[in-house]
């Protein structure tokens, strides 16, 4: 039995906790909440007698070390518990985004490679058998030069997103890059993008945006957005088309995918069933830690779904094309000046050898 300390009792740790429950090779040790008792809470509703303790800190003092760390507090303090478990040698399985900048992200690819302990970030939206689907078909036709994405909802979360900059580029728009990251099998290297609001807004931020990427193979990636889009709307994970040399596909962003040939008639493909969703990266994760293949979202390549973010946002405000690398750059300076600052000078001079994106 594997040891579990989730760390976060919100909306989204129960949702975690319910994906423990599933699995019989893994139990929760402590649950770790600022406010100990939301931390009560949610134990008390699963019936689980753990420690609740307030920082990961005084769990680590009071439970046998665990095999692993669950973060799921709200991004603001994503870095400071991912980092306390990292120095007390726990791996992490981060919620998305694994830190709110590119220069926290970096500070904490520093630690997780310095000190050999695995950090990740649960995308579960990567984790579908129709994106699955979806990306093998537009790889069997050569892999797409143009990739579009729709995302239109309309939820009255009533919270803080509706009082927050850009609500739907940093707390939704994540996903649906790191897709796009996933389809195209390469990195991004600029985007232009507008963030506005229909008239009609009920958020406080900027509800809506269109961005182009151009990825580094030369593929183009188009999103259009929006949190306030009454009726018609799409499915949480978007409407997809791709076009590629020998054809084109397109994903409901549910299980409906189909694609075409120039000669052919119109195919559905039928996705086929696997994990999705947070088991998929659980299980991911749970693989690496028994010696299998480092999960998708590990920190050295997910960095790169966190900086089509703030590249997008930088873009909307100067209002002209951002490259990643100027996005990249500046992050390790501000993260190197940071370290230097903190006497943490083993993370300052590895960032500083990157000088950019971490390589992996
Ligand atoms: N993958 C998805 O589809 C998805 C969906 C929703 C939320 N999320 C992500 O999950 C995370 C949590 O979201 P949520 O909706 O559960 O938020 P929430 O506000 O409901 O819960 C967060 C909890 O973290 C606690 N917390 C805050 N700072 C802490 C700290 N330093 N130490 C310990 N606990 C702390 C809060 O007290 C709160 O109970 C966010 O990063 C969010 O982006 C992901």
């Amino acid at each position: 039995m594997r040891e579990v300390v989730l760390v976060g009792a919100g909306g989204m740790g129960r949702a975690w906790m319910d994906v423990i429950e599933r699995r019989p090779d893994l139990r929760v040790s402590a649950v770790v909440d600022v406010s100990v008792a939301a931390a009560q809470a949610a134990a008390r509703e699963r019936g689980w007698d753990v420690p609740c303790v307030a920082t990961v800190a005084e769990a680590f003092a009071t439970v046998e070390p665990p095999s692993m760390l669950l973060n799921v507090t709200i991004p603001e303090a994503h870095r400071g518990v991912s980092e306390a478990a990292l120095h007390a040698g726990v791996p992490v399985l981060s919620e998305k985004p694994v830190t709110p900048t590119v220069a926290d992200a970096l500070a904490l690819a520093a630690v997780s490679e310095r000190l050999g302990v695995l950090l990740a970030t649960s995308q579960s939206r990567r984790h579908l058998a129709g994106l699955r689907a979806f990306r093998d078909a537009v790889a069997a036709y050569g892999g797409a030069a143009q990739l579009d994405a729709a995302f239109f909802q309309n939820p009255r979360f009533g919270g803080f997103r509706d009082e927050m900059d850009s609500p739907l580029l940093i707390d939704m728009a994540i996903h649906t890059f790191d897709q796009a990251r996933y389809v195209l099998g390469s990195e991004p290297a600029s985007v232009y993008c507008e963030e506005f609001s229909p008239p009609w807004s009920w958020y406080r931020g900027g509800a809506a945006a269109q961005a182009i990427f151009r990825f580094a193979d030369g593929a183009r990636f188009a999103y259009s957005g929006s949190w306030c889009a009454d009726g018609l709307t799409t499915s949480w994970n978007g409407a997809w088309r791709a076009s590629a040399a020998a054809g084109s596909v397109e994903w409901d962003g549910e299980q409906a995918v189909r694609a075409q040939d120039a000669h052919g008639a119109a195919r559905t493909l039928r996705p086929v069933e696997q994990a999705e969703g947070l088991d998929a990266a659980l299980a991911e994760f749970l693989q690496a830690l028994d010696g299998g293949p480092t999960p998708s979202g590990e920190i050295h390549a997910n960095i790169w779904s966190l900086a089509m973010v703030e590249a997008s946002v930088a873009s909307a405000r100067s209002g002209a094309p951002v490259l990643l690398d100027d996005v990249f750059a500046r992050a390790a300076e501000t993260c190197v000046t940071e370290a230097r600052s903190n006497g943490d000078d083993a993370t300052a001079d590895l960032v500083a050898s990157w000088g950019g994106a971490p390589p992996r």
